[in-house]
This record gives C-alpha cells, structure tokens and sequence, in this order.
C-alpha cells in the first residue's frame, strides 16, 4: 500500500517504545498516524475500540499495544494474556470488518532458544516464560481467525528514544559505577525502533501479510551490547561478563535468540543496518540530544 495521505490508527504510538517510532515514521512517510495510548482507547474494551475505528475510519491498523513487562507477566499471567492473547484478534477482526490491513508485533521470546543458528518463521513455538506463551497464544489466535490482510512482525531486543530500555538504563548506571557485570550468555539480535519502523512500512509498501522477522543485522549478547554503547558514550566504566545464573529472573529468557531475516530481505529487498552502527545513532545523537533535566 502507498501510505501517503492514509489514516494510520496505532495502539501504543503515544507511549509505547516501537509505536513513537512508528508514528514518526509514518509522519515521515507524509501519512497519517491517530498515535493512540491506554488512557486514550483500552484494547481490552471491545466497545471503546470499535467506536473509536468507527469514528476514525483508518486506512491501516497497528497493534503495538501489549503487555511488555517480562518478569511481572510470571505473576499478571491472566492480564499478559488479555493483552497478548486475547486483544489481537478482537482488533484483527474489526479491521476485518473495515477491510484494511492489521499490523502485529511479536517476539524472539517466543522461542526456548535451544537452537544455535537464527530462529526461522517455522521453527517450533516453545516458551518457558508467560510473556512468551501469551505473545505465541496472540500470534496462534490471529492465524486461527485468518485475516488475510494481517501482518504479524516479530522483533527482538528493541532499544530507541521514547521510552526506558536496556541500553538507556546501562547509560545511566555506567555514570555512577567503575563496574558493571552483564549477562554474557543470552544472545540475540539488537533492535533499534526507528529502524523496526522504517522496514516495517517497507514491508507494508509490500503488501506483506503473514510472518516476519525482523532486526538489525547481527548477534550480541546482552554484554556485548552493553560493552559497545558505554564504549560509544566514553564514560569511565568497565563492563565484566557474568553468567544468567548470576542475575537470576523470575522469567527464564531464551539462551539464544537471532531471527533469521532472510524473509524481509526477499521481500523488500532491503537488508537491515548492523546494531552496531543503530546503536550509534542511538547513542551519539538521539541521546546526546535528549534535554538535560
Ligand atoms: N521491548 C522489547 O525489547 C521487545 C522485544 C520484542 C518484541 N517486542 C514487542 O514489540 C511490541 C512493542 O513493544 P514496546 O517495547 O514498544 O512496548 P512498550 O514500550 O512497553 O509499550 C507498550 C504500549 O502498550 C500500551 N498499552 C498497554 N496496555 C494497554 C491497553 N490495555 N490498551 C491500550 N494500550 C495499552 C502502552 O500504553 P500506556 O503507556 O498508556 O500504558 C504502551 O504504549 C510489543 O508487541 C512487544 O511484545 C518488544
């Protein structure tokens, strides 16, 4: 689809980490984003929800609403699962009903991580933890209800301006301590959220519908990227790798997590930017830019 000029509803762009980034992009893009939060439209109120697509008539639906919080999930399992599992296809099927597409995300967490080369479309969905069993369950129910205009992205350790995230927080305490020690044996594929956006609307350019991966380019681990973004800052801290079981979780996280984007590079012909180079943008501009209080 061309997204000039299209009314593009977004659940989470107000707040949300990806949905601010998506409703940048799609100003960008010269379309038109209602970024919306939970304040503003409940999406686990079916009645509110579908007044507001009435009122509003979208070109386009994006869910980048959910329940994100991983560890609490394991004790808010009925509430992971209204948002995750249960609201999806609610909004699914009221783009059904206004006959335009619907864009998802999900998770890498979705995946045990018991594999060592990157998780394809069709591997196994085999969680340990709530907020993946929730996230897969949302996935499973919207390909039961089968709208043929959905989208569903999976993306992994998504960092960006907008909101508190893991390479924001290691900044901030790498201020104030000679030392950090970060987990070195998780591995993944960092996501900066402008750039989930950017490809996003790429895939929508598209036409795509089914699932997607989608990254930046390459793996780390949680150390890794810590190690790369106070390198990039220059504050005076030493980052030390230590093993998960050092910093243990009420959640257990998959051990290894790359998603093989092979599928978005095919379709769109676009192959992501590597996280290192993200991350600089992310840390020598939007950061460096961010008002002091
Ligand atoms: N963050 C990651 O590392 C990561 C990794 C992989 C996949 N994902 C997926 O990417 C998507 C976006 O994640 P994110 O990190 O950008 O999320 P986020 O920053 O935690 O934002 C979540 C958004 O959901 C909204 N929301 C929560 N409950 C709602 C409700 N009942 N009704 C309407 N809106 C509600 C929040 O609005 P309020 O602020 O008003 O509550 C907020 O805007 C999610 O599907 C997530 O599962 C994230």
């Amino acid at each position: 689809m061309h997204l000039k000029g299209q009314t593009v509803v977004i659940f989470g762009g107000k707040t949300g980490l990806l949905g601010q980034a998506l409703t940048d992009a799609l100003k960008k893009a010269g379309a038109k984003p209602i970024p919306l939060s939970s304040s503003d439209c409940d999406i686990l109120d079916p009645t509110k929800v579908e007044r507001l697509l009435e009122k509003k008539a979208p070109d386009l639906i994006i869910n980048a609403a959910a329940y994100t919080q991983v560890d609490l999930a394991e004790d808010e399992k009925e509430l992971a699962f209204a948002l995750n599992a249960t609201a999806p296809p609610l909004l699914a099927n009221m783009a059904a009903r206004l006959n335009v597409p619907f864009i998802h995300f999900s998770t890498d967490f979705v995946f045990k991580g018991d594999k060592k080369t990157p998780y394809s479309i069709h591997d196994e969905q085999n969680s340990s933890s709530v907020y993946g069993t929730s996230k897969a369950e949302g996935e499973h129910n919207l390909l039961k209800l089968g709208y043929e205009l959905t989208l569903i992205i999976r993306i992994s350790w998504l960092f960006g301006p907008g909101r508190a995230n893991f390479v924001e927080k290691i900044l901030g305490l790498s201020e104030t301590r000679e030392t950090l020690t970060v987990v070195d044996d998780q591995t993944g594929s960092p996501s900066y959220a402008p750039d989930i956006a950017t490809n996003t609307l790429a895939l929508l350019e598209h036409d795509a519908t089914g699932i997607y991966h989608l990254a930046n380019s390459g793996e780390t681990t949680w150390c890794g990227l810590a190690t790369a973004a106070v390198n990039l800052a220059g504050t005076d801290c030493s980052v030390e790798p230590v093993p998960t079981s050092a910093y243990p979780t009420k959640a257990v996280r998959p051990a290894y997590s790359v998603l093989d984007l092979s599928g978005f590079i095919q379709t769109t012909g676009i192959t992501p930017r590597k996280w290192e180079d993200a991350l600089k943008d992310y840390v020598l501009n939007d950061l460096k830019k961010r008002p002091t209080s």
